[in-house]
């Protein structure tokens, strides 16, 4: 499996395979295997649809290169800034059970790390398998700063489904002729939208849907009869996505590295954040047509967005040459329109975790300790005296949860709690509720000016937290993929319109609800979750979507220490925690 990855990305793998020799050589029953990677941020040139940009990148790599290991390895990277930029980096999705030092988001959990500096981030991958990713998580740079995580099963463990002949990981991103920094610099100076992308991509790769982009195209080589394994990321930093490859059936088996009762469909829809693993199976015999790989956007609000498609190349090889195709009719997949929330709904309904003897789910809390209502969505500031500003009627664009826009610290919340110097950095009043109830899907009241602070949420270890995320009408219905740190969570109920706390409890999922670290808070309705909060330290909630997260629709949850000693305790910071 490990060098069927070789063939995709090269050379990071030799090393590690040596490592893991010498580690397995010295083995005993518990050795934890450990995975080691340097990445070098770096400034490199890269062309696409005919223009070059400085990006940042990890080791020259755009996207950048994987890191690969076992559910059970430990995992250490040497980040490296070489860029006059500050840089963090986050491992999405990664629990990192008592090991939130390592978590990355900039002035949540570290000071970002400064040009010439390094910072060693380390974490154990537990009771996880399957496929997440890295990211900056740093203002924009995320851009181009990410690359998959890929968590193979234990040793001898093996799939819950047949093995693939290969597996092949698909990260879609964003491209933009304009510098991503400057983009949301400018927004933010004048409260108007951030410009769009130009393209979508595909491993980097546009595709032939766009000028001067055909030799940018990525290509799937496929074998008649065999099974691929796609591990899809959704790394764009603006748009939920749409996928499919024409008159090929995807079967759905993972989705935020937790194993899901499979179901086939045409179409898998992936919000900025998530990732999903899917199976395909080549066709029997070389095919008469060129079959496409698209992904589109799905965008539920008023906002301007990249109304463009990325495409890919399904490429038969038979008896060890491609098949030439090119006169052959061109299939396209049929990608649902834009704004269609019917599929969404539909496709959420068939995520639902596997949970069978030979692999058990976890389970979702039964009974809750906390219950919390936060309204998520967008919102209007004041422009500030004397300045002209291009949001609606002379404001700025801003969103909020529960009435708060997150003011980003100048120093890390993880090091204020646990050095005890909160004060002047946060404080915890954030509201269990919205302040002022209204009717969030209807009419919006006028008065809808945001709060701007930095508040957090306490919970005692081992709460058991509902989180309800109510969508609001305030400037415009959106999607929002709200994604929470440091654990994942069960999506036990959604729907349209308003949350009712009496009546839709009833129909909540506790049986088999997907587990998973983002969810797509539907446009004009709700999403109802529960997770146990079992991981000491302070953890970032926010909207995937790059946009909103800089307008700060964003939290933090401090999670206290439990009484039962150093297995319930955040670890002390490590002695190369970068400085602010
Ligand atoms: Cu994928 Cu806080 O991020």
């Amino acid at each position: 499996m490990i060098l069927a990855m070789q063939t995709f990305y090269g050379r990071l793998v030799l090393p590690l395979l040596a490592l893991w020799f010498t580690v397995q050589f010295v083995s005993a029953k518990h050795t934890v295997i450990t995975r080691r990677y340097k990445f070098n941020v770096q400034m490199t040139n890269v062309t696409r649809l005919c223009t070059t940009k400085a990006l940042l990148t990890v080791n020259g790599q755009y996207p950048g290169p994987p890191i690969v290991a076992r559910e059970g390895d430990r995992v250490v990277v040497n980040v490296t800034n070489n860029v006059q930029n500050n840089v963090s980096i986050h491992w999405h999705g990664i629990r990192q059970l008592r090991s939130g030092w390592a978590d990355g988001p900039a002035y949540v959990t570290q000071c970002p790390i400064q040009t010439g500096q390094s910072y060693v981030y380390k974490f154990i991958i537990k009771r996880q398998r399957g496929t997440l990713w890295w990211h900056a998580h740093i203002s924009w740079l995320r851009a181009s700063l990410h690359g998959p995580i890929i968590i193979y099963p234990k040793k001898n463990a093996s799939y819950p489904f047949p093995r693939p002949h290969q597996e092949v990981p698909i990260v879609f991103g964003e491209w933009g002729n304009a510098d991503t920094e400057t983009v949301i610099n400018q927004a933010l100076q004048s409260g108007a939208q951030a410009n769009v992308s130009d393209a979508y991509t595909m491993n980097g790769l546009p595709g032939l849907m766009y000028n001067c982009s055909a030799n940018d195209t990525f290509r799937l080589k496929v074998i008649p009869g065999k099974t691929y394994l796609l591990r899809l990321v959704n790394a764009a930093l603006n748009s939920d996505l749409f996928f499919g490859i024409a008159n090929h059936t995807l079967t759905v088996v993972e989705a935020d590295a937790v194993y899901v009762k499979p179901f086939q469909t045409n179409i898998i829809l992936i919000t900025p954040g998530q990732t999903t693993n899917v199976l395909f199976t080549a066709m029997s015999q070389p095919p008469n047509a060129t079959f496409l790989i698209l992904a589109g956007p799905f965008a539920t609000g008023t906002a301007a967005f990249d109304n463009s498609t990325s495409a890919g190349v399904l490429e038969y090889v038979a008896n060890g040459t491609p098949v030439n195709t090119s006169s052959l009719p061109m299939m396209k997949p049929t990608l649902p329109a834009p704004n269609d929330t019917c599929f969404r709904s539909q496709f959420s309904q068939k995520m639902r975790s596997l949970g069978n003897p030979n692999f058990p789910a976890a389970s979702a809390p039964q009974k809750v300790d906390k219950q919390f209502l936060f309204t998520v969505g967008l919102g209007l500031n004041p422009c500030p005296q004397g300045q002209t500003c291009q949001g609606p009627n002379n404001t700025k664009f801003a969103a909020s949860i529960n009435n708060i826009s997150f003011i980003q610290p100048t120093t890390a919340l993880l090091q204020a709690y646990y050095f005890n110097q909160s004060n002047g950095v946060y404080n915890t009043t954030f509201p269990d509720n919205p302040p002022f109830p209204f009717n969030y899907t209807g009419t919006p009241p006028n008065n809808t000016r945001t709060l701007n602070d930095t508040r957090v949420e306490l919970l005692p270890f081992n709460t058991t937290v509902q989180l309800v995320l109510q969508d609001t009408s305030i400037v415009t219905f959106e999607s929002h993929p709200l994604h929470l740190h440091g654990f994942n969570f069960f999506i036990v109920g959604q729907g349209m319109g308003n949350y009712n706390a009496s009546t839709d409890p009833a129909n909540f999922n506790l049986v088999d609800p997907p587990e998973r670290n983002t969810v797509g808070v539907p446009s004009g309705g709700w999403a109802a979750l529960r997770f146990l909060a079992d991981n000491p330290g302070v953890w970032f909630m926010h909207c995937h979507l790059e946009p909103h997260t800089s307008w700060g629709l964003k939290m933090a949850w401090v999670v206290l220490n439990g009484n039962g000693g150093r297995s319930q305790s955040l670890l002390p910071p490590p002695k190369d925690l970068p400085p602010c």
